[in-house]
């Protein structure tokens, strides 16, 4: 019977499991096994991920891949990986190497400004507010110099803080329109620990300016939080070759290829059904490099998909042209990223991530990221004009197949020169095994 707890986050994990499972298992005895199947044999290595979070009962693999040869800005990168999907890895591969051998990707960061808001709400005079607000940024940027000044130390800090009269869109609400430079780290704990600080201040002082009459003294905060739209946390990334250096597969030239390649990037631009799908093949590359590196893919989700809309209408984030012969392909896309802080420090799996990159800057990683977003993008474009996608797909899809049918090595093996030359679906899949082991 499925039952109501009280003080779950209190039992033990053994305790957690043995309630879970015979509450909302059919086969309790099998479900813990499988559940402890995941768990770290080292008990310091099990304890650290224990800790991440609440209620921990056990660990989530995803597959941890490699994409080699990536060039950027003339220098090498092995790229970790961390995703579930059988193609993402491999396409990535198949870009960095083709692009490696013209020139490789170029990247640029084009800002790292981060943002956080007060929000509140302000029911008296707007300019004795305006005023009000001279008079008390100073002190709100002293009050947070405990918490900046390391980061001042660094070069970074509380870059500015602005009033912004949201009046004319909600009834009396105003906000602290707050910037910041984080340098490597991400940044949030930082930000909203300046942001909460900012806001006790803001109503503190409020209460004995003596221009404010008596009666609108009142500051209301509502709440005090970064966001996670960063369109000027910028990173720009970009590939191109002469036209006749673009190898294709042989029924397509590659001028036609080119422009097929611009078609699809403006049906992305002005089309938000096929935009969507679009930048989800982007951030198939960017996530899974953002899982890896230990950062907050919802954050990079969230922002990256505000910045598509940004323009009034959800749009495809590359941009590909052909010009005098060249043909370009690039993108610009907000991440807010960090090297340090964070599971950073804590994971060794990600610190290994990092390693592997050549611990790099926050902002190198931008560009890392970036990169492979990119290059995810080309790969599926590719694969969209010329073969379609589903060749490439399913060819990877096909391990995944022959495994949920419990086909043995050897006849994987077998099989996958078989499907060198025909079509994977699920029921050729089948037909071939079943004719194997007869
Ligand atoms: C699949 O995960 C991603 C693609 O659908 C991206 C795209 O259509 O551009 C292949």
């Amino acid at each position: 019977m499925n039952t109501v707890i009280e003080g779950f986050s209190k039992l033990t994990k053994e305790e957690k499991i043995d309630w879970l499972t015979k509450n909302f298992t059919k086969n309790p005895e099998s479900s813990k096994k499988v559940l402890k199947q995941y768990w770290n044999t080292e008990s310091k290595i099990q304890k650290l991920h224990d800790e991440f979070i609440e209620n921990t009962i056990t660990n989530y693999y995803l597959p941890f891949g490699i994409a080699p040869n990536f060039l950027i800005n003339g220098r090498l990168y092995a790229i970790p990986m961390a995703i579930e999907e059988s193609s993402v890895v491999a396409a990535a591969s198949k870009a960095a190497k083709f692009w490696l051998e013209k020139g490789g990707f170029k990247a640029q960061v084009l800002g790292m400004e981060k943002i956080g808001q007060v929000h509140f709400i302000y029911k008296g005079n707007r300019q004795n507010l305006e005023k009000y607000f001279e008079y008390v940024k100073p002190k709100l940027i002293s009050a947070a110099k405990p918490i900046t000044q390391n980061m001042e130390r660094r070069g970074g800090g509380i870059s500015n803080i602005e009033l912004k009269d949201k009046t004319e869109v909600l009834e009396n609400y105003y906000q602290l329109h707050c910037t910041f430079q984080t340098l490597d780290a991400m940044g949030a704990n930082f930000i909203n620990s300046c942001l909460e600080e900012f806001a006790k201040v803001f109503k503190v002082e409020a209460h004995t300016f003596s221009l404010f009459p008596a009666n609108e003294r009142e500051i209301e905060v509502v709440m005090s939080i970064l966001s996670n739209y960063v369109p000027d946390c910028l990173v720009r990334v970009e590939v191109n070759c002469p036209i006749d250096q673009l190898e294709t597969e042989e029924f397509v030239t590659p001028y036609e290829f080119a422009k097929k390649m611009v078609q699809a990037v403006e049906i992305a631009k002005i089309e938000p059904y096929r935009a969507v799908t679009h930048n989800k093949g982007i951030m198939n590359g960017v996530d899974a490099v953002v899982l890896a590196t230990g950062n907050d893919f919802r954050a990079v989700e969230a922002g990256v998909h505000a910045y598509a809309g940004k323009d009034g209408q959800y749009s495809g984030l590359t941009r590909a042209a052909i010009e005098k012969g060249i043909f370009k392909f690039w993108m610009e896309i907000p991440l807010a990223l960090g090297t340090v802080g964070g599971l950073t420090n804590l994971h060794p799996l990600v610190r290994l991530s990092l390693e592997i990159l050549q611990n790099p800057t926050a902002k190198e990683l931008m560009q890392i990221v970036a990169v492979a977003g990119l290059a995810q993008n080309f790969a599926a474009l590719r694969s969209l004009v010329t073969t379609g996608i589903q060749q490439g797909h399913m060819k990877m899809h096909l391990m995944n197949i022959l495994n949920q049918m419990g086909a043995t090595e050897e006849d994987k093996k077998v099989l996958a020169g078989y499907f060198k030359t025909r079509t994977v679906t699920h029921s050729t899949v089948k037909e071939a095994l079943e004719q194997l082991r007869k």
